[in-house]
């Protein structure tokens, strides 16, 4: 659904929202729409660590403008603040100001990245832990900070460092514009699983894309969320096959013709499920993204059984089922990569969402649970948790609810489906598979459940 008052501010209306104090969302900068002059733009890596060095000399190799020092009075595209080494509170104080000096120089929609150490309780030194956690709080409150469409996030080094093949590929898509509507989110890489891959590579498409040579199953790619994915994944050079239910078989085969893909008519419910998502791909499942999801909103109170089974079989049940089969019959290939759609609900809670919520923090904990066996594969397990994302789905809401809705993120508007299904293109990707077991939040830091 169009945001016209996205349109508005940013139009006729500018000067009277200025002048009135209301919200004064940008519009982002996504995939294929950033300015020359942007991407030209310098990225200042701050920290005097090993480590901030060797971000350096790999952005130089990646023929990205670099500086080391802020106070050049040049405009910025991102600043990447290194705190890897910190093992003392008093060790932030250097680059956390620079980092706030810095601010002024950032283009409209530009990124800041904090890269540190990830909270390890066991065996870490409480100092060394509370430093590590404290990166995370100064992150998540500058995300909040940010202005015109930028963002901040966080990389988070678990067991790793800065050289690991995800810890770059997760640098180029927090400074891509693939990452848009994701901000105040902290990214942990855990192996040094996942390929090389150079920053012409990650924005690279079609055979020379990303996910050349791959073949991903998409459930729900009928409309919204799915479609997007399902057009994302074949740009980065993906075979598609799409599922979904059989009455919505003309939609899916208009998708599917348009991204050259394959359709699959499959309730995810059914028994067999498993069986013929992988009959469809010669029996060797490399990208799964399990996305098909229902509402059935009703606040416990009042909630009925069809209810409540129905959201759990759908959004839960079925993707445990599939997975589980798939690992059974070992019909997951080497290096297989499985995303799927949580929700911030499923963080936060939601009123009348109960069983929605249960389904969407089931997905959070299936796919934490499931990372080591995949891992085991050489593979990945991740989720992607939208929040208020413009769709069928968001486009019922009541007007005002809407709006408040859209308003209350960081970036004030709600996202595309676009914008989830880069984030899943990512993770999807051989480059992220020392990401493993996380879920990473596409809500443009939406205050509830921040
Ligand atoms: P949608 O309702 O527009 O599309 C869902 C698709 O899944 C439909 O094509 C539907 O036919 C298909 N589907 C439903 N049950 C199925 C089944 N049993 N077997 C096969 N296909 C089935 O939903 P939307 O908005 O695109 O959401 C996609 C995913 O993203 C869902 O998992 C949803 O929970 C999640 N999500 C969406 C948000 C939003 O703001 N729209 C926010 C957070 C999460």
């Amino acid at each position: 659904m169009k945001d016209t008052y996205l349109d508005l501010v940013n139009g006729p209306l500018k000067q009277i929202a200025k002048t009135l104090g209301l919200p004064q969302p940008v519009k982002l900068q996504r995939f294929g729409q950033t300015p020359a002059q942007y991407l030209s733009a310098p990225v200042l890596v701050l920290g005097t660590s090993p480590g901030a060095q060797r971000i350096a000399d790999r952005l130089l190799e990646n023929d990205f403008e670099v500086r080391r020092h802020p106070g050049s009075g040049e405009s910025l595209r991102a600043v990447i603040a290194v705190f890897d080494d910190a093992r003392e509170p008093d060790d932030l104080s250097q680059t956390a100001l620079e980092l706030g000096a810095s601010l002024r120089s950032l283009l409209p929609c530009a990124r800041v990245i904090s890269v540190s150490q990830a909270l390890r309780p066991e065996g870490q030194d409480p100092e060394e832990a509370a430093t590590a956690q404290a990166v995370t709080g100064l992150t998540r409150s500058l995300a909040h900070e940010m202005r015109a469409g930028s963002t901040a996030n966080g990389l988070l080094l678990d067991g790793v460092d800065v050289d690991a093949a995800s810890a770059t590929a997760a640098l180029w898509f927090l400074l891509s514009a693939k990452s848009a509507y994701v901000s105040g989110q902290l990214l942990t890489v855990s192996s040094t699983a996942g390929e090389e891959i150079r920053a012409a590579e990650f924005v690279a498409t079609g055979d020379a894309g990303p996910l050349a040579g791959r073949t991903a199953i998409v459930t729900g790619a009928a409309r919204g969320i799915g479609a997007a994915i399902a057009r994302t994944l074949a740009r980065d050079g993906a075979q598609i096959v799409g599922v979904d239910m059989p009455q919505a078989g003309q939609a899916l085969a208009a998708v599917m013709n348009e991204v050259g893909g394959r359709t699959l008519q499959l309730d995810i419910t059914s028994d067999t499920a498993a069986e013929r998502l992988a009959a469809a791909v010669d029996n060797q499942v490399d990208i799964l993204i399990h996305n098909a999801g229902i509402t059935r909103d009703k606040l416990l109170a009042n909630m009925d059984a069809s209810r409540w089974d129905s959201v759990l079989a759908v959004n839960l049940q079925s993707q445990a089922r599939i997975n589980a089969r798939l690992g059974e019959a070992n019909l997951f290939a080497s290096g297989s990569q499985v995303v799927s759609l949580a929700s911030t609900s499923g963080i936060a809670g939601n009123r009348g969402q109960t069983n929605y919520a249960a389904s969407k923090a089931g997905v959070i904990g299936l796919t934490a649970a499931s990372a080591q066996a995949f891992g085991q594969r050489s593979g990945s397990i991740n989720a992607v948790a939208p929040g208020f994302i413009e769709t069928d789905m968001t486009a019922k809401m009541p007007a005002l609810t809407r709006q408040v809705a859209r308003r209350l993120s960081s970036l004030q508007q709600g996202g595309l489906p676009v914008d989830v299904a880069e984030a899943i293109a990512f993770l999807a990707s051989a480059s992220a598979r020392g990401i493993n077991g996380q879920t990473l939040r596409v809500c443009g830091q939406n205050m509830v459940g921040a």
